[in-house]
């Protein structure tokens, strides 16, 4: 079977929105075919924009405040956010958004106000072909993660922390002020948690799945245990212990380098030219973003 171009790439002109609008069946055709779309040359110049094409496209949005991300981000407009505030030496490795929560956006769409010097490209990468090589390669590591889930631990700092990847508050986090109600969420939740000394909250969320099937039957490693284990790292948190089977034991480091080397080896970069604008699909694709150099404005948007 022939892969197909991944991203694929619609070249055109003129008002994105429109466009979205009046082929809405085709993209989303093309969508479900390559996982990740990139819309280039047309006329996106500013984020109010992107914001009008995203509403062209027609679906409901997944609004920030109301996530459990762990990124610190600011908005826009009402439709668009800051990706990750994170510094430009921080790689933010491959992931589903926010799969270590229970709540997570169908799909992303991505806009590049300003490209970057050099770097900063956003990895792109299709889960369900690392879910078949993994099969091959690793499938004891599969049918456990698929039987008993996994669980992420992350430490949330009381204040926002722009100077990490995952430096959100858990005031925020949580849309909370006190800890009383930190814990009525956390409990409905299904999450265990220790407060730290520091004001900081460290929280475990139930067995959440590892693997998913999508609509059309394929089956993608839809979660979030390379980003954890590569990736949050920071004064409060130790990627040893960010990520465990459900039944509580950790997932090592033996357990995982299947899987990165096999996402790795499938990753194709997204090198941003300013005006485009892409829409991945989460439950299909994974994504993160290359170190950079210089300023870079990339902007998101998520589709409930
Ligand atoms: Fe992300």
């Amino acid at each position: 079977m022939t892969q197909p171009a991944f991203p694929a790439i619609i070249e055109g002109s003129g008002d994105l929105a429109a466009f979205l609008t009046a082929n809405k069946q085709d993209v989303d055709a093309a969508l479900a075919n390559a996982g990740a779309l990139l819309f280039r040359g047309f006329d996106v110049g500013d984020p109010q924009a992107f914001d009008a094409a995203v509403e062209g496209y027609g679906e409901p949005g997944f609004t920030y405040e109301d996530s459990l991300s762990n990124a610190v981000r600011t908005n826009v407009t009402p439709r668009v956010f800051t990706a990750n505030e994170a510094p430009p030496s921080t790689e933010i490795f491959l992931h589903h958004e926010m799969a270590q929560t229970p709540l997570y956006p169908s799909k992303l769409f991505f806009y590049c106000e300003i490209a970057p010097d050099s770097g900063g490209a956003t990895p792109l990468c299709r889960s369900d072909w690392v879910l078949a090589e993994l099969e091959k390669h690793a499938p004891g590591f599969v049918t456990r993660a698929e039987k008993e889930g996994v669980r992420y631990t992350n430490v949330m700092p009381g204040c926002d922390d722009a100077g990490s990847g995952q430096g959100r508050s858990w005031r925020s986090t949580l849309s909370v002020s006190t800890r009383e109600e930190a814990e009525a969420r956390l409990t409905v939740l299904g999450y265990s948690w220790e407060w730290q000394t520091d004001d900081s909250l460290r929280a475990t969320t139930p067995a959440l799945p590892a693997i998913r099937t999508i609509s059309d039957g394929r089956r993608t490693f839809f979660n979030q245990l390379i980003a954890a284990f590569r990736g949050w790292a920071d004064s409060r948190n130790d990627p040893n212990r960010a990520i465990t089977f459900g039944d509580g034991s950790p997932i090592t480091a033996g357990d995982m380098a299947p899987a990165i080397a096999v996402a790795d080896e499938l990753t194709e970069d997204l090198a941003w030219q300013a005006g485009d604008v892409a829409l991945v699909d989460n439950f299909l694709v994974m994504h993160g973003r290359r170190p950079f150099s210089g300023k870079r404005r990339v902007l998101a948007s998520l589709i409930a």
